[in-house]
């Protein structure tokens, strides 16, 4: 069946049939729009997220978008995936587990490796273990495409990865194999989603561990100087929301073969620094009228690799993703919700 089909039938399943799930990280950028998405679907769901990088905000938006009857569906619980209790408690009666909670950030983890570990890791085993004994239906988690490390090759392929370069890197490799053994183990299916660089609306664009795209959206729109790590020809695969989105709902709902792998999320695309300066300062000079002052250069930054760009042929034959949502529409939308949102985030 070709991708795209499959996705429009996933979505008119669960809307004929709407089930239940739960999002962890919920009140994070990735979870928001899984939280979005699913209760626009007519889906219920219950949402586990202690607010470490998430942001109340980012769920007022949810409410926002999808009103207040779709709103009703929705559980909230404020809680910590490193505490077993709240796991047990989030997955309780659930039928599909999204699990996106974590300490995203490869400088956090070399700052603080601890944090980064307890969540990450802990977090991720007590969130198996629940969902293990209370018999969930589907496990789909996010996987990084750090795991790729220190490997050269390109694009990347499921199946070659390299040396981790960080403690997070180490981390989400970590979740792959626990994720392997419980298969082994206990027969609990899982598919792990190897993000690539995701951006989009409601992605923080503050503090000293924000990804690349909200931060210069940010700064441009503050007048700030952008810096730019290295000379700007390092290259990432962005991925935008929508797709990231689409690969959860094919991942939770595949079958047979296509459980127990992991898969590239990403567009297939590769974006220099320089590129991704040059688009967004573009939009934002169109958006607002005036000009951003020109990028700043520094030193390469720890940990970073310096390519990425992902094959994503074993998600779209086995779970038939099709990143139909490309980068340049994608940095268009970013910048416009920016704009509208004053480049901070919150509801208007
Ligand atoms: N955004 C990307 O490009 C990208 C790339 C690769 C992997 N990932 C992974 O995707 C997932 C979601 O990332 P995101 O970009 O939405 O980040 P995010 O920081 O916006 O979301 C993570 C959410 O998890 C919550 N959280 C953290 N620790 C927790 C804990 N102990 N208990 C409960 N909740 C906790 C945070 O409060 C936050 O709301 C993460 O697992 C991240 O590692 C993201």
């Amino acid at each position: 069946m070709p991708g795209s089909n499959r996705y429009e039938q996933v979505q008119a399943e669960l809307r004929g049939s709407p089930r239940s799930w739960c999002v962890t990280g919920v009140a994070g950028f990735i979870g928001s729009h899984l939280l979005e998405k699913l209760l626009a679907l007519g889906q219920t769901v219950v949402g586990l997220d202690n607010f470490a990088t998430g942001h109340p905000h980012n769920l007022d938006d949810v409410r926002q978008c999808v009103g207040e009857e779709a709103w009703a569906r929705f559980t909230f619980i404020e809680g910590d995936i490193r505490e077993l209790d709240d796991c047990r408690a989030a997955v309780n009666g659930v039928r599909h587990v999204l699990h996106q909670a974590a300490m995203g950030s490869v400088p956090r983890s070399l700052e603080d490796p601890i944090t980064t570990n307890q969540a990450n890791i802990d977090g991720f085993l007590n969130m198996l273990v629940a969902a293990r004994d209370e018999g969930v239906k589907s496990f789909t988690y996010a996987a990084s495409s750090s795991t790729y490390g220190d490997s050269t090759e390109l694009p990347k392929v499921e199946e070659r990865i390299g040396k981790p370069l960080s403690p997070y890197a180490v981390t989400k490799y970590v979740n792959e194999l626990y994720a392997d053994v419980f298969q082994r183990c206990y027969g609990f299916d899982t598919v792990g989603l190897r993000y690539f660089n995701v951006f989009g609306p409601r992605q923080d664009p503050d503090g000293a561990y924000a990804a690349v795209i909200p931060k210069w959206i940010g700064k441009m729109l503050k007048g700030e100087p952008v810096y730019i790590n290295g000379d700007g020809e390092t290259s990432r695969d962005f991925t935008y929301i929508d797709n990231a989105v689409q690969a959860n709902l094919l991942a939770a709902t595949a079958e047979g073969e296509a459980l127990n792998r992991v898969y590239n999320v990403a567009c297939g695309e590769r974006t220099t620094l320089n590129e991704l300066f040059e688009a967004l300062a573009k939009g934002i000079e169109q958006a607002m009228g005036w000009a951003v002052p020109k990028a700043q250069y520094r030193d390469f930054r720890a940990g970073d690799v310096r390519h990425s760009l992902a094959d994503v042929s074993s998600a779209s034959e086995r779970i038939a993703y099709v990143p139909d949502q490309a980068v340049d529409t994608g940095l268009q939308e970013v910048v416009e919700w920016f704009v509208k949102h004053g480049g901070v985030g919150e509801p208007i």
